[in-house]
């Protein structure tokens, strides 16, 4: 073999893969759909495979990073898989994982999944995580090599769980962001400014509240959700007054609507009294 890794796919993240390689100093083979996008990484010193098939028999890890499993499966296809790890760093669900897995370990390779959370820019520098799932004896043997691109967290055996906790963490991303943009839009429905809103006042408290969820984490594990700090009760008649102040200031509720219904219909079936963790299992 005439590398040390081969990446397939070099949209904007399978680039910041390859170079952050390179740099490092690792024999990279590269392969992209259209071609013109290795020319860059042709000139940092990466050899430019013609086919996916030819990329994969350069090297012994083989890092894939599409737009989908689809497009995954499409690029493997009809490689030689035998001897190869294979590391997907696509973005997909656990079930997905769980049968791209078993793909390429029937024909004959070992396989990783990886979630990346990180931008392309945040690749090689500090602060980028990557978790990993799947064959742990393929993690030990390139984790000093896959630190490179990002702190490395191996989550366990099943291929599954680094998608899961990937999406997990979008999900707590994406629920902050909401409560973000619905306080900045009532912020802005007085034209006070949004940003020294956000910076001096808001994220501060954001910080503050991110503190309690890890107690309200272990609440649910447990499934005790007894509180002596504020119940959904209490919790439910502050979204109903949000919901009105919303509609004064001519605000759309949208973002938080769907969390104002879940806790009604928990505070109804007679939970009125526990912390907010026990929506979680309302959700279940
Ligand atoms: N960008 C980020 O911030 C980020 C962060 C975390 C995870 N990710 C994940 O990383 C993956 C790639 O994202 P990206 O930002 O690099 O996207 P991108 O810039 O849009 O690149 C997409 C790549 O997929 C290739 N592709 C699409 N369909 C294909 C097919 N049928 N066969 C072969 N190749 C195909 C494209 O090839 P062509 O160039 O030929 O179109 C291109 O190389 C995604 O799963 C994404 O969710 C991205």
């Amino acid at each position: 073999m005439s590398s040390d890794i081969s990446i397939i796919g070099l949209g904007l993240m399978g680039s910041a893969l390859a170079g952050a390689l390179l740099k490092a100093g690792h024999r990279v083979t590269v392969w992209n759909r259209s071609a013109a996008k290795a020319e860059p990484l042709a000139a940092q010193g990466a050899v430019v495979a013609a086919t996916a098939a030819e990329a994969v028999g350069a090297s012994p890890l083989v890092v894939v990073c599409v737009l989908d499993y689809a497009a995954t499966r499409q690029s493997l296809e009809g490689a030689d898989l035998t001897g190869r790890v294979v590391l997907n760093l696509t973005n997909g669900r656990p079930a997905e994982a769980r049968e791209m897995s078993a793909w390429v370990t029937g024909q004959g390779g070992d396989y990783l999944d990886g979630g990346i959370m990180a931008v392309p820019q945040m690749i090689g520098a500090p602060g980028a995580l990557v978790l990993y799932s799947g064959s742990r004896p393929a993690f030990e043997r390139y984790e000093d090599t896959l630190a490179v691109l990002a702190e490395p967290r191996y989550l366990g055996a099943d291929p599954g769980l680094a998608p899961l906790y990937d999406l997990a963490m979008l999900t707590g991303m994406y629920g902050q962001f909401a409560g973000f943009l619905s306080a900045a839009a009532l912020i802005a429905s007085e034209k006070r400014s949004v940003a020294e809103f956000t910076e001096s006042l808001l994220v501060p408290w954001l910080h503050a509240m991110a503190a309690i969820t890890p107690p309200m984490g272990a609440q649910i594990d447990a499934g005790d959700h007894a509180t002596d700090v504020s119940n959904l009760e209490v919790n439910r008649v502050a979204l109903t007054t949000l919901d009105a102040a919303f509609r004064d200031q001519g605000v759309k509720f949208d973002l938080l609507a769907p969390l104002k219904a879940v806790m009604e219909r928990r505070v109804a079936r007679g939970h009125g009294y526990e912390d907010m963790s026990g929506l979680a299992e309302e959700l279940r």
